[in-house]
């Protein structure tokens, strides 16, 4: 018999009305609009808000979206994976409330941390469920409220990051639609380079650590951007080999959006042209475990049913990988 497979049967993206430009920015930090657009290619990146306003928040608006597009009775949906750095709390997952609020009823749902790799582990984890023959719809949200963790004092990392979600949802794939393969890696030893020092159970919260501004996103930005552009390229150049996949076959690469510059370097080991590559960074910065499922929200309507697309992503821990999926419709 034949083996199942996953495919993508929608996509819904949501991001906060704030816009917080690199004028805005020249006043908070010492930068300028010249230096950010130039090292990272971000103009503006969108900020939740509010109080009480959560990662959940961006993450049930993708849902209900995506949920109203597909047709999808929210009762059907039987896995809710939500990948976030950024949970509403450490506990309950935000899978958890984002499964309640959508009236996801006879879901079971959690969480997945692999920073801004977790939409491609969950996405991976979610076609499994499919694959087994278990479930038939598994709804996979990768969302993050950056603003919550970024120092705003620190213009190494305040300009690189903002605020959002995607989803879609997956369901039993036709022929060979679909998700094809996956190459998922991570090594603990980049944990000095880019972590949260505090908040966890090795330094809990205390007037210390607040202080010590430890509750902040830390990296070593050129550490970080020499390990992922190497990282990227060799998954993506790998996953292309093992499907016998040349630069031409791609129709689009769908990469992590961290930094122009990283984007670039990866498209060009991949012998794929800047015409083929999704980029949304401009708008949205870094929304870590967002930014793929919004390049696919944002480029929805000119993808093709059987164009091949190589999903890339590098994140804390260190996480990266790439997935090769088949996209299995048409613009609707
Ligand atoms: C953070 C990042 C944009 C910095 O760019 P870079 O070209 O590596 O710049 P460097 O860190 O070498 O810094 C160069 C200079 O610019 C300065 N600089 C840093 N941030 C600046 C800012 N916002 N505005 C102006 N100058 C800045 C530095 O202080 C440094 O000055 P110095 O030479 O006097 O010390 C880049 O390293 C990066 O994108 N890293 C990867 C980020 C990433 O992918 N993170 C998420 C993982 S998914």
């Amino acid at each position: 018999m034949e083996k199942i497979k996953a495919m993508i049967t929608g996509v819904q993206g949501y991001v906060p009305e704030y816009r917080l430009t690199n004028k805005e920015l020249e006043k908070m930090v010492e930068t300028n609009d010249e230096w950010i657009t130039s090292r990272t290619g971000i103009k503006e990146r969108r900020i939740l808000k509010g109080e009480n306003q959560g990662t959940s928040v961006m993450g049930i608006e993708a849902a209900k979206g995506l949920l109203e597009k597909t047709n999808t009775d929210p009762k059907d949906i039987e896995v809710v994976i939500c990948a976030t750095v950024t949970p509403d709390m450490p506990f309950p997952a935000t899978a958890n409330i984002i499964a309640d609020k959508i009236g996801a009823k006879n879901s079971f749902s959690f969480d997945i941390s692999a920073a801004c790799s977790g939409f491609l582990y969950a996405l991976q984890l979610g076609s499994q469920f499919i694959e087994s023959g278990t479930h038939k719809k598994v709804l996979v949200v990768g969302a993050d409220k950056m603003s919550s963790i970024v120092d705003y004092k620190d213009r190494t990392t305040c300009i690189l990051f903002g605020d959002g979600a995607g989803a879609v949802l997956l369901e039993p794939a036709e022929g060979d639609l679909g998700i094809r393969d996956a190459i998922l890696r991570s090594d603990g030893s980049g944990e000095p380079f880019l972590h949260m020092k505090a908040g966890g159970s090795r330094r809990p919260a205390s007037h210390e650590t607040v202080e010590a501004r430890e509750h902040y996103a830390y990296q070593e930005g050129s550490t970080v951007f020499k390990f992922a552009v190497t990282n990227m390229a060799d998954a993506s150049a790998e996953v292309m080999e093992r499907n016998g996949l040349k630069g031409d076959d791609v129709a689009w690469l769908v990469p992590h959006q961290a930094n122009k510059r990283i984007i670039d370097a990866t498209a060009n080991r991949m012998g794929v042209g800047p015409e083929k590559v999704m980029m949304n960074i401009e708008r949205y910065g870094n929304t870590t475990a967002a930014t793929i499922p919004l390049c696919l929200w944002d480029y929805e309507k000119q993808l093709k049913k059987g164009d091949n697309l190589i999903l890339a992503a590098f994140g804390g821990g260190f996480t990266w990988g790439a997935i090769y999926v088949k996209w299995a419709y048409d613009p609707k």
